[in-house]
């Protein structure tokens, strides 16, 4: 899982260079699996339940599982692109989301606090932490500044399988849920809405947006729990 986040990593980086007004949506995807399968990994999504692409990349409103298509980056976008990687039967998850030239100071605040937010969850994973601590942690940092968790989908566990137990929601009571113990993986992924948590999915089946048609920000990571800090296995600065 080491090996498949650092892939998994260098991918998204390759990515968000790329990410420009006027690049197609399908062409970060093409990247992306290029780099993946050039170091002999496996694109997860692609397949996934009938998932028909390597990447989603999702943008503005759309809050995940957006399909790779012929539109169009604008600039004042923000694009999301969500990941995952497997390598010798192990997998990686992993999203981030960024802005495509000059944004709405808002949505930078959105962006910002999604990723901050992350990083608040992810302190929480710890050998005797509950997946609550986490949820609650995400939660409060989030509705303090004033937006929304999305509550339809959760983080996961995550190793052989995309999706495995526990499920992590991004709001909970602290104290609450599974313990979590040194060993486990996990993908925490908040999913933050500059207004209403509601989401919708479109007619193709795949894409969730919110309800409202406000912009949405995502960021993943994969980690490891330990005694101590988590180890985040797809974060840069890992080689
Ligand atoms: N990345 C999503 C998650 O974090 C899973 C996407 S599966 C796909 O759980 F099929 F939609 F690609
Ligand atoms: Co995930």
């Amino acid at each position: 899982m080491r090996a498949a986040g650092r892939i998994l990593c260098r991918t998204l980086n390759l990515a968000a260079a790329a990410i420009a007004p006027g690049v197609m949506t399908r062409e970060l995807d093409v990247l992306c699996e290029r780099e993946i399968r050039s170091a002999g990994a496996v694109p997860t999504f692609l397949g996934y339940q009938g998932y028909p692409a390597a990447t989603c990349i999702s943008v503005n409103d759309e809050v995940v599982h957006g399909i790779p298509s012929d539109r169009q980056l604008r600039e004042g976008d923000i694009c999301k692109i969500d990941l995952g990687v497997t390598l010798d039967g192990m997998v990686a998850d992993a999203a981030r989301t960024w802005p495509v030239g000059r944004i709405r100071p808002e949505t930078g605040d959105l962006l910002r606090a999604t990723e901050e937010a992350l990083a608040r969850g992810v302190a929480q994973c710890r050998a005797g932490r509950r997946v609550g601590d986490v949820g609650h942690a995400i939660q409060s940092w989030v509705e303090a500044r004033g937006f929304s968790v999305v509550r339809a989908l959760c983080g996961h566990g995550v190793g052989r399988e995309l999706h495995e137990e526990p499920q992590v929601p991004n709001y909970g009571r602290a104290g609450r849920g599974v313990r979590l113990e040194a060993g486990m993986t996990l993908a925490v992924e908040p999913m933050v809405n500059i207004g209403r948590h509601d989401v919708r999915i479109l007619d193709d089946g795949w894409t969730v947006v919110t309800r409202d048609g406000l912009p949405s920000a995502h960021f993943e990571h994969t980690i490891l729990v330990t005694d101590e800090e988590a180890e985040v296995l797809t974060a840069n600065g890992k080689g």
